[in-house]
């Protein structure tokens, strides 16, 4: 069954900091990783597999580019999942969480912005079930340098086209930006869905 891509325009002029052209231009680009997903799997349908080729063929070119359309697609939608205008609270076990991984709130959000500034691709908050903490972890393009067995609390697109319109190359205003607006409760519950099911 084809992707359906999500709304998220409730996302703009809510979102205090990111413009409704910035917004907007990145739902585009959310778009396109979406069709760009569904074309892929219906190519793959079809195609020649006995042409697969480690340098290149058809076949071959879908399925090393199959993780960037679909990553592209469902980390957009943690991304925009996890941003809210309205202010909203932690719960006390993702504090706790992130306090015994990092020793305080703010190492961790001085962490993630150290982690920012490593990678022009994304930041992801995960839990890690091989050791049960949270991490932050960096992610290029879309597919590449998260480890293994990783559930993803907390999506942080550090793509300049996140921020560009609005901030320039100020990618730390935009982290500031991003910081005002997370879903804190979309991320605690991600982390309690994390914890009860691999705890
Ligand atoms: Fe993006």
């Amino acid at each position: 069954m084809a992707h359906k891509a999500k709304n998220f325009e409730h996302l703009v002029g809510s979102v205090k900091g990111l413009s409704e052209k910035q917004l907007r231009a990145h739902f585009g680009l959310y778009n396109g990783y979406v069709a760009k997903l569904n074309e892929i799997e219906d190519k793959l349908r079809s195609v020649d597999r006995k042409a697969a080729n480690y340098s290149f063929g058809e076949f071959s070119e879908l399925k090393r580019r199959e993780a960037v359309a679909f990553n592209g697609t469902y980390l957009h939608e943690k991304y925009f999942e996890n941003l809210n205008g309205k202010k909203t609270e932690p719960a006390p076990e993702l504090v706790k969480a992130i306090e015994d991984a990092f020793g305080s709130w703010d190492n961790w959000v001085a962490d993630v912005k150290a982690t920012a500034a490593s990678t022009p691709g994304w930041v992801l908050l995960t839990y890690n079930r091989r050791d049960g903490k949270v991490h932050d972890y960096v992610m290029y393009e879309h597919h590449i340098g998260l480890p293994v067995d990783q559930e993803v609390l907390m999506a942080l697109d550090c793509w300049e086209h996140a921020f560009m319109v609005d901030y320039s190359t100020d990618k730390g205003s935009y982290l500031n930006t991003f910081f005002d607006n997370v879903d804190w409760e979309v991320v605690s519950k991600r982390y309690a869905r994390a914890k009860a099911l691999y705890e």
